[in-house]
């Protein structure tokens, strides 16, 4: 069944507003779809008309503005904001955020704004840009209106954002010299796993003394909270191990979490205190960078490409009980696909198109068996839309195979008995053979962290992380 009626790529800015204006509720806005999608299976949300953006040139810039403000286009994914020097060197916290979200190839096409929009208490980006201030533009055919993050969202999945409006500038002030700030998740892996608690802080120095706080946390209440009790504790003083106690226990006291599958609430409170203390035991140390990558060894799976082509020329509509073609290159061959345009692109190429090398496994954006190259950069086939190809390159693991000689990737999955059912097989290189073209020579942790976004269920880890040292040795 088709999972939309009609899906507009649009070509500009403008298109989307007017779009917006004449479908209202019956139109939601598409970015990564890494949310959207999902709701969409699940009949959470089950808008008729989807209006994608990510073709628009310019929406996914990261800039300091006259204004002295930072400024985070729509359609800035958690990768382009995590590898981002200025966000790194000035916000921090947000760096580490993003760094944090889902696994590569998510956050390859996860923006920050469909973060933001989304709006449940776990989506990460949203503490940290409370903890910082962050003001939100809003856009409409009646002109725009700028609203601070701290009001935007008003319970759980609900936000002020109007039917016809888009969000089309997330903006803050950097980080002062004087200013430092750390963002930590509690979750019970390191990727693709939601948090239980998350806690963004910044705080201001003079010396060792603070001059100002901010702790904001999500996943306890239904919307973000700020904890102005634990911030007056720091005020006025250094951070002895007495008030970084104070301030964890107060920060515990103003949660009201809720029992879910992810956690009881006595346990969160339990972990609010341990994460307000270590996220200021940290700041004190100087060692709040924890284990972020800096930028030129950070593994993005992007490959050699940066940014994928902008669709140029009019706004392109399909119909899902239309025929106008999905017109796209897969694996160097040009194709023109009918009947797919009410579908995810996984099954485009498998039912359409016969790739049937990708694999479905969770079509929930969890296991990665679906991974593709999308105009150069791997992303999830499961979450994206199909007619999103339009006017793009797509490389599925049979695209691998040149000549009829295997990838170095595919040949040393084979010679080191990396597979055993081999349901997740073409996943895992999709992956490795993007990396391996980011990084020729990767070292074990960025193996780790471009494999984080892939699941197997049967021949375990370490013979498929020998397989990729294998690979990048055949680059010697
Ligand atoms: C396996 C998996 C793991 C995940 N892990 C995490 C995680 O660790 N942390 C986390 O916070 N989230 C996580 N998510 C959720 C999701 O990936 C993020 O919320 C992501 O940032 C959503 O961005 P998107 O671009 O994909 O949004 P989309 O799915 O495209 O859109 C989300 C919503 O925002 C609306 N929207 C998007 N952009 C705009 C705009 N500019 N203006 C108006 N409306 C807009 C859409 O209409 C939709 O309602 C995960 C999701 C999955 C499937
Ligand atoms: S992530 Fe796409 S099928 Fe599992
Ligand atoms: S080899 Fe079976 S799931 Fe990985």
């Amino acid at each position: 069944m088709a999972l939309w009626d009609v899906y507009y790529t649009v070509t500009s800015l403008d298109d989307a507003i007017q779009l917006l204006s004449e479908y209202k509720e019956a139109a939601r806005i598409v970015a990564g779809g890494t949310d959207l999608v999902v709701e969409l299976r699940n009949n959470m949300r089950t808008p008729s008309v989807l209006i994608d953006v990510t073709r628009v040139g310019g929406l996914d810039k990261i800039h300091l503005g006259d204004d002295g403000l930072i400024h985070l286009g729509p359609m800035v994914s958690h990768a382009q904001a995590a590898a981002s020097s200025l966000i790194q060197e000035h916000a921090l916290p947000l760096a580490q955020t993003c760094w944090g979200v889902g696994g590569p190839q998510l956050r390859n096409r996860g923006t920050v704004a469909g973060n933001i929009i989304t709006a449940t208490p776990a989506n990460d980006t949203i503490t940290t840009l409370q903890a910082l201030d962050a003001q939100l533009t809003l856009r409409s055919v009646r002109g725009d209106r700028v609203i601070p993050l701290c009001d935007f969202c008003t319970h759980v999945r609900c936000t002020l954002l109007e039917p016809d409006e888009m969000l089309v500038d997330i903006a803050f002030r950097p980080l002062k010299p004087e200013q430092r700030g750390v963002y930590l998740k509690l979750r019970p892996r390191k990727a693709l796993a939601i948090a239980v608690v998350n806690v963004a802080v910044i705080l201001t120095f003079a010396g060792d003394t603070v001059t100002a706080a901010r702790i904001s946390m999500g996943c306890v209440a239904p919307t973000i909270i700020d904890v102005p009790e634990a911030q007056a504790v720091l005020i006025g003083g250094s951070l002895t191990d007495e008030r970084i106690e104070k301030a964890a226990e107060l920060a515990a006291d103003a949660a009201q979490p809720i029992s879910d599958v992810r956690g009881s609430a006595w346990f969160r409170r339990e972990e609010v205190v341990a994460m307000v203390r270590r996220g200021l035991e940290s700041l004190r140390a100087g060692n709040e960078r924890m284990g972020l990558p800096p930028v030129d060894e950070m593994v993005t799976l992007w490959g050699k490409t940066r940014y994928g082509p902008r669709l140029s020329g009019a706004t392109v509509a399909h119909h899902s009980d239309g025929d106008e073609p999905i017109e796209c290159t897969v694996n160097g061959q040009n194709v023109s696909v009918r009947g797919a345009n009410g579908k995810t692109l996984i099954h485009m190429l498998r039912d359409d198109l016969g790739f049937t090398g990708t694999k479905a496994g969770c079509e929930e954006g969890e296991c990665g068996s679906c991974t593709v190259w999308l105009d150069g950069i791997a992303v999830l086939s499961c979450l994206t839309p199909a007619p999103r190809a339009h006017g793009a390159q797509i490389v599925t693991v049979e695209g691998l195979v040149e000549e009829g000689q295997l990838h170095p990737v595919q040949e040393a999955f084979i010679e080191e008995d990396a597979v055993q059912c081999g349901y997740c097989t073409p996943g895992f290189i999709m992956s490795a053979a993007k990396l391996i073209e980011e990084y020729p020579h990767p070292t074990r942790e960025q193996i780790k962290a471009g494999l984080s976004g892939n699941l197997c269920r049967c021949t375990g880890y370490y013979k498929i992380m020998r397989a990729v040292e294998k690979a990048a040795e055949k680059n010697a």
